[in-house]
């Protein structure tokens, strides 16, 4: 596709990468593309890159030579999924996912977590409206920052050390990013996580700064909890958390908890954001490869969808993100749901569907 001379034009980096990540962004694009088609407002051109554990597997890379230099040529990449059953985990996530995020410093992963019309949440009385949160996680340093190592391996006395990092620079831009974040909300509240009672140097300076930078915000209301105590009041009291603020293991365990009690992990997105746009952002559904349920076809797709949203959101295409959101929700509350939702529906099911609600759509 050639750009018209009328439209934004987006190029779009896709690593679809392993397990039902093939098959979620394949859905993803196909509905971004009718979407594209149908408005006539914005053009996206996709470049696939086959990076995977299978590309490992050959090459012993995940990311070839000068592939991030690749990387840095498009407006946003859309990912799937990384993780292979006879990978080393750890291999999988640092050899494609993290070596993305952290050199291209997408240092702000955002979680937005809503119960989205036509489903249910497994909290009695949790109606849609009543949990909409977005979680705030710091994506570049803490506990995955990747310092460490491991001595006198195979020996009794073997040693392995796993140190979080937390520098002021990298705290002082996520405490900033989630106060801008919660003051467009409406409700303009922000929850700082913390475990500073047993963590008592980074995770010290992680509330103080908090407390700095809140003195930046006067109308964003702040409040702060332990994260044990974050994960009782998330099932318990759900409609008193807007934004939550949390270190990157934190907000990494409590976005999937985030997910399962708006409904499923098949429907929540991810936002790996530079916010100072230097290099471009990538958006992925927060689930991983699903080895159990690769090549049954009932992926849900609707993370992927929501994560496309995410994506034409922060390249400036709000209406448009706003109308693909509107159309999912209507093909959720038409009862067309994959198996993790309670349906009988395939992902090219919900995905066909999705389509046709696009189809609807007038052109801009
Ligand atoms: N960002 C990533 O690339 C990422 C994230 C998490 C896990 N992983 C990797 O994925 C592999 C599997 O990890 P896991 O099992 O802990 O987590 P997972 O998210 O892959 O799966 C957890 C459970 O949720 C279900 N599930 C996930 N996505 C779904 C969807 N779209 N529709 C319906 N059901 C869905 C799975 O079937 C499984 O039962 C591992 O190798 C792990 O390292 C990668």
């Amino acid at each position: 596709m050639s750009p018209s001379a009328h439209n934004s034009f987006y190029s779009i980096a896709s690593i679809p990468a392993d397990g039902i990540g093939p098959e979620v962004i394949a859905a993803g694009i196909e509905t971004l593309q009718a979407l594209a088609q149908t408005l006539q407002t914005f053009e996206l051109q996709f470049h696939h890159y086959d990076w995977s554990s299978e590309t490992y597997r050959k090459t012993g890379k995940y990311i070839p030579d000068g592939g991030l230099d690749e990387l840095k040529k498009h407006d946003a990449i859309l990912f799937g999924a990384v993780g292979a059953p006879d990978v080393p985990d750890h291999i999988s996530l640092w050899g494609l996912r993290l070596a993305i995020c952290q050199p291209l410093q997408q240092y702000a992963n955002v979680r937005p977590t809503r119960i989205l019309r036509g489903t249910e949440s497994p909290l009695r009385r949790c109606e849609t409206g009543d949990l909409d949160w977005v979680i705030v996680r710091e994506n570049s340093e803490g506990e995955y920052a990747g310092q460490g190592g491991r001595s006198h391996r195979g020996f009794p006395w073997e040693i392995a050390t796993e140190t979080a990092i937390f520098s002021r620079h990298g705290v002082e831009r996520i405490m900033r990013f989630a106060f801008e974040t919660a003051q467009k909300r409406p409700r303009k509240h922000l929850t700082v996580v913390s475990k500073s009672n047993a963590q008592r140097n980074g995770m010290v300076l992680w509330d103080e700064v908090a407390v700095e930078i809140a003195r930046e915000f006067p109308d964003v209301q702040v409040d702060k909890m332990l994260v044990d105590a974050m994960t009782t009041r998330m099932v318990l009291k759900p409609k008193s958390i807007d934004t939550i603020v949390a270190s990157n293991l934190h907000a990494d365990i409590l976005s999937d908890l985030a997910a399962a009690l708006a409904g499923s992990i098949g429907i929540a997105p991810t936002s790996n954001l530079d916010p100072t746009r230097q290099h471009p952002s990538m958006f992925e559904p927060i689930h991983g490869s699903a080895f159990d349920i690769t090549g049954k076809g009932v992926a849900n797709p609707v993370a992927t969808f929501w994560t496309a949203a995410e994506m034409l959101d922060w390249l400036g295409e709000k209406d448009a993100a706003r109308q693909l959101m509107q159309c999912v929700e209507t093909v959720c509350e038409s009862g067309t749901l994959t198996p993790d939702l309670g349906g009988m529906a395939t992902t090219k099911d919900v995905t066909a569907a999705v389509v046709a609600e696009i189809r609807k759509l007038p052109r801009s």
